[in-house]
């Protein structure tokens, strides 16, 4: 069976299938309006959300299918104590597919471990968002007509922000591609993304400045400050409002660029800047919905096929606090990246 639980889950072939997959729905829905008829999504959402869960509701009835769930998890066992292997157990006795977001790193990932249907993760934590990379990457396509020689600004909370890690993970299929990393000196990329990026040999720059670099990027990709991640509020307060985008930054920018953002976002983008012809946020989120059309066709119809794992059992513990296997009882599995052990579920450096 396959899972989406990390954006390099899917090779590149697979990702042109779903990018074309989706165009296809988007230009004839009715194609598509009975293909799950009879198949119902389950979506567990720990954490708030408005597009991502709303887009897979939708995506779910237009394909014919049902959606059952929650959108909070107060409402759900959850708040007596059951832990999330149990729910997902159960949960997927009932569903043909399960798309799960929570605020743990790594609960996606044990999810499929116990799950006996395709399992989605709608994010992470602060660790990953696949669906919205999908997204990111119709977009880019449709907005832009390639996806190779690119040179994207990340913008904002690198540190925490989810959809810039899975967009880092994807992007390393495609040719030519750099990075300009501008954030606070305090949110940006972890190390493992850093590593990452090193280790694929991706061009990337540091920067706290757009200014400085607008003229070269082909996508401005601006993200919110998490405040829900931080620990300390007085640090979220000094970095709120560390990035404004304004028209009068866009003076200087390559032709052609686009703004995209996963959305909501706060202060970061003003509204003037939305007459932009490449403010391209709005459009992104209505793809949204059509990449999930398509990545739930092709979970559901590939059902039959196996994947090897890429984990190993071990023994010891994983020590990111915020890290899934922290929380549940797991064996610690540990994925191998060239001379390093990385934890399966949240991808942090174990040792080397
Ligand atoms: C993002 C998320 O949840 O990570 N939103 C989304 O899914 N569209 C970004 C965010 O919340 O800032």
């Amino acid at each position: 069976m396959i899972h989406c639980i990390e954006p390099d889950d899917f090779d590149k072939q697979e990702v042109d299938y779903l990018i074309k997959s989706a165009c296809d729905i988007m230009d004839n829905p009715s194609k598509y309006a009975e293909k799950c008829k009879g198949k119902q999504l389950a979506t567990l959402f720990y954490e708030p959300s408005t597009r991502t869960r709303l887009s897979f509701t939708s995506a779910m009835l237009s394909l014919g299918g049902s959606v059952l769930g929650f959108s909070d998890a107060n409402n759900s066992s959850v708040s007596k104590g059951e832990t999330l292997r149990d729910t997902i157990k159960i949960v997927s006795s009932y569903a043909d597919i399960i798309a799960i977001r929570h605020p743990k790193e790594g609960a996606a990932f044990l999810s499929s471990l116990h799950s006996s249907v395709p399992v989605i993760n709608a994010g992470d934590g602060s660790h990953s968002h696949p669906t919205q990379t999908l997204t990111d990457l119709l977009t880019i396509y449709r907005e832009l007509g390639r996806m190779d020689n690119l040179c994207i600004g990340l913008c904002g909370d690198l540190k925490y922000g989810r959809t810039v890690h899975s967009l880092i993970k994807a992007m390393k299929m495609y040719e030519n591609i750099s990075f300009i990393l501008i954030s606070p000196p305090e949110l940006g990329l972890p190390d493992y993304m850093i590593q990452e990026l090193k280790e694929s040999g991706i061009k990337h720059e540091i920067s706290c400045d757009i200014d400085e670099h607008i003229d070269k990027l082909d996508i401005l990709y601006m993200t919110r400050v998490q405040k829900e991640r931080f620990e300390d509020m007085e640090k979220y307060e000094k970095c709120k409002n560390y990035f404004i985008l304004k028209q009068s930054n866009l003076s200087k920018s390559k032709p052609g660029m686009i703004i995209m953002h996963p959305l909501p976002r706060l202060n970061e983008i003003d509204t003037d800047v939305d007459s932009y012809p490449g403010a391209a946020y709005f459009r992104q989120a209505s793809c949204g919905k059509y990449i999930r059309m398509a990545l739930i066709l092709y979970l559901l119809d590939n059902i039959g096929i196996k994947k090897e794992p890429s984990y190993e059992k071990t023994t010891g513990k994983c020590f990111n606090s915020k890290c899934i296997s922290q929380e549940e009882k797991t064996d610690l599995l540990v994925k191998k990246n060239k001379n390093q052990y990385l934890c399966a579920y949240c991808e942090n450096i174990l040792k080397k």
